[in-house]
């Protein structure tokens, strides 16, 4: 039993839980899961430790509902039919981290490509992993400069290359081309390649998107990371991370102790949320994630309006949910935990922000300038507009 103090405790926190929540705009996450049929899962210790694809003495997990995941999500990025392998991670930087994982294993002596936008655990996870890695220049979008990609691929076209590109980068959602890198790898004949995409983000929408972002397999990706508690949703942070069988095959060692291959990263394994990424993919379907995502966007479109008619300089990357603006005040940026880098700041629309917190937000923001004294109309002819972002 706890003591009457903590019970309180945990009131509390309850409390500046729900609080915390409401007002919660500048990270990529979904709030508007469901989870009250699931509860009652939570009382057996799941846990699909090792490969999802072969069972294992260890009974008390979903790796049935898992494979399902992997099957939509697969199918979701046009991975190639019998040629595609995918689990469950604990989120986006497990993915990247296998994907990686799996390009060291088949190309060691590659050197990694990434742009200075890319999320930051990446170069920790290079390191882990004892690759060497060059950052390429981006744009002032975020996306990669393909001019700096070229110059440094054409200087080491007697390596392998391994590219590790952003369908949305953490800052500003920019997404890089993997059409473009797949031309300048064949430019300067570097046969030996593995491409990853880092799609946490997007990966749950891009498929949706018209123009269809050049990012997944049918595009040339060997491995592809989303985030389950990003577009999906899920209280519990997670993703998938699919991959072509073939790579995996390379690196799967049979472990007598728990009856099955030790193909992904960790031992054990989350049992729940592949339960939650399935209850919501079987709930949603793919015409519900569709519109989750056009409607997301539509709003995304009007924040941005209302802030560059109430002459913030706010821009946004083509089909992106992210709207980006000159940097907040310290009292602003924790009222609505608007992430902060540098000189910018940015608000994430994701599916479950209302209207009415974006004209709170946006209110708050007009306010605070008023009271600085700033001009009402300031210019919003910020440098990716004259390039032709929407
Ligand atoms: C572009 C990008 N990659 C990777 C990650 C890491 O994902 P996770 O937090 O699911 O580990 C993030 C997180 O925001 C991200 O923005």
């Amino acid at each position: 039993m706890l003591t009457e103090h903590d019970l309180r405790r945990l009131d509390a926190l309850y409390q500046s839980l729900e609080q915390a929540t409401e007002r919660f705009l500048g990270y990529p996450v979904s709030k508007d899961f469901e989870t009250g049929p699931l509860e009652r899962f939570l009382r057996f210790p799941l846990n699909n430790l090792g490969d999802p694809f072969v069972d294992s003495t260890f009974a008390v997990g979903t790796r049935e509902l898992e494979r399902e995941v992997v099957g939509f999500v697969a199918d979701l990025l046009r991975a190639p039919p019998g040629d595609v392998w995918g689990y469950v991670t604990n989120g986006g930087t497990e993915g990247n981290l296998y994907g990686l994982y799996l390009a060291r294993e088949l190309l060691p002596r590659g050197i990694v490509y990434f742009s200075e936008d890319t999320h930051y655990s990446v170069a920790k996870n290079i390191h882990f992993l004892g690759l060497r890695s060059i950052t390429i220049r981006s744009q002032a979008n975020g996306e990669m400069d393909y001019e700096d990609l070229a110059e440094t691929l054409r200087i080491n076209r007697d390596k392998p290359a391994i590219i590790f590109a952003n369908i949305g980068t953490t800052m500003t959602e920019a997404r890089d081309d993997i059409g473009t890198i797949k031309g300048l790898l064949n430019r300067f004949a570097i046969r030996e390649h593995y491409i990853h995409s880092d799609a946490a983000l997007c990966g749950g929408f891009a498929p949706f998107l018209d123009p269809r972002p050049a990012f997944d397999f049918a595009d040339g990706a060997d491995s592809v990371s989303i985030s389950g508690h990003k577009f999906f949703g899920s209280p519990i942070p997670c993703g998938v991370v699919i991959a072509r069988k073939r790579h995996v095959e390379r690196i799967a060692r049979s472990i007598g102790y728990i009856g099955s291959l030790d193909t992904t990263i960790t031992g054990s394994r989350n049992g729940f949320t592949p339960l939650v990424l399935w209850y919501r993919i079987k709930s949603l379907g793919v015409e519900g994630l569709r519109e989750r995502a056009r409607s997301a966007l539509e709003l995304a479109a009007y924040a941005l309006k209302r802030m560059t008619d109430a002459g913030i300089a706010a821009w946004r990357n083509p089909q992106a949910l992210t709207v980006v603006f000159p940097k907040v005040s310290d009292a602003l940026k924790a009222r609505w935990q608007l992430a902060t880098q540098g000189e910018q700041s940015h608000l994430i629309v994701m599916p479950n922000v209302t209207r009415t917190q974006i004209d709170a937000l946006v209110d708050d923001m007009i306010a605070e300038r008023a009271s600085a004294g700033e001009p009402g109309m300031a210019t919003t002819s910020h440098s990716i507009q004259k390039q032709g972002c929407a």
